[in-house]
């Protein structure tokens, strides 16, 4: 089976052909980063006129790049949600129509889901059930991963996501967006030790996380200081260590409790350096490993969806004609195909 993959649910248009048998035929990404630059952050509306510009031509492209032809494609799967209603509806409207077209089936998918098993597209990759940190721009979350589909939430973020917490960071830092990189990079030149910020919810036992109270310390922080460029990079220093200090202290708990030997971590703050020796350091130590995928497929892209239309679709989970998406949609509620 031959599926091809399209992620819309945010400013990244992704397309991607995997093939069961020769694997990851081809992946292209267009990003809207400089689209939005001037805003501060996605404005939907753009989005969606952005994906409608470039969904097809990249569809093109990324058949060319894979050889194949559209009678080539044996099934279509598209981000379903959670995302901006009118960018999934993009991706969801072209991958429906391709497939009537085609005469092949199609499945939506769940754009945490894609994230999740984005490690296995990687050599050696993990095996259910394991451990799974999803850490993103719109999601925090802790869960028991026991199968394709059956996924326990552990715990998960009371308020903002730990990639919303870096994005906000560097917005009040002045630095570019998305935050995640421009932070780490900022941190880079940051000195330890001039300013400490809380590890919330670290010293009551549970799996959640906080990260609100981290965001109005770095606020008043940077509020009390004139915001020269080592001052900035030494709060960025300061605010990544509470950050994945607390993811850290969290999925080594979650390790001990769940006894699992794979911690699996996937989303866009997975492509954070720092957290992944933090998080390698404290694996190790326990006698687990950690399984990563390789940092472009840690962001939005278009192979995970396609991966995971595989997996679904090879179980024969098409779906009817008629479709929706979903802008809000719990993880767990997913069921196996
Ligand atoms: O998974 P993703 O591409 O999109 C969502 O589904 O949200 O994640 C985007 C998030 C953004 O908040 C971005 O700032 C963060 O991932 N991010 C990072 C890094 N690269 C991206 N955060 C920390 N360090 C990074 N190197
Ligand atoms: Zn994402």
């Amino acid at each position: 089976m031959r599926v091809l993959g399209i992620e819309t649910s945010c400013d990244d248009t992704g397309v991607a052909v995997y093939d069961g048998a020769r694997g990851l035929l081809a992946h292209q990404l267009h990003s809207q980063t400089a689209l939005h630059a001037a805003y501060g952050g996605v404005v939907p509306e753009l989005a969606s006129r952005d994906h409608i510009r470039k969904l097809l031509p990249l569809i093109q492209a990324v058949l060319a790049e894979a050889g194949c032809r559209p009678t080539d494609i044996t099934g279509v799967a598209y981000t379903a949600g959670p995302g901006l209603a009118g960018a999934l509806l993009v991706g969801a409207a072209v991958g429906r129509s391709l497939a009537f077209a085609w005469g092949v089936p199609a499945v939506g998918i769940h754009h945490m889901e894609g994230h999740l098993l984005a490690p296995m597209l990687e050599p050696d990759p993990p095996e259910f059930p394991f451990l799974a940190l999803l850490v993103s721009g719109g999601h925090t979350l802790l869960a028991d991963i026991r199968g394709l589909g059956d996924y326990r939430p552990l715990g998960e973020s009371v308020d903002d996501a730990v990639g919303e917490a870096f994005d906000k960071t560097a917005k009040l830092l002045g630095l570019r967006q998305p935050g995640g990189p421009a932070v780490a990079a900022a941190a880079a030149r940051g000195r330890p030790g001039r300013f400490r910020f809380p590890r919330p919810m670290t010293d009551r036992p549970g799996l959640d996380f906080s990260f609100s109270g981290l965001k109005t310390a770095v606020l008043t922080a940077a509020q009390k200081q004139a915001l020269d460029a080592q001052t900035v990079a030494d709060i960025a220093h300061a605010f990544q260590e509470a950050a994945v200090d607390t993811l850290a202290v969290k999925c080594e708990r979650a390790l001990t409790q769940t006894g699992h030997r794979q911690l699996v971590v996937a989303g866009g703050v997975g492509a954070n350096r720092l957290l992944r020796e933090r998080l390698a350091e404290r694996a190790t130590a326990r006698g687990a490993r950690v399984y990563y995928p390789r940092p472009e497929f840690c962001t939005d892209n278009g192979a995970m969806i396609a991966y995971a239309g595989w997996l679904r679709l090879r179980e024969r989970a098409a779906e009817p004609l008629g479709f929706a998406v979903r802008p809000r949609w719990e993880m767990s509620t997913l069921r196996a195909p």
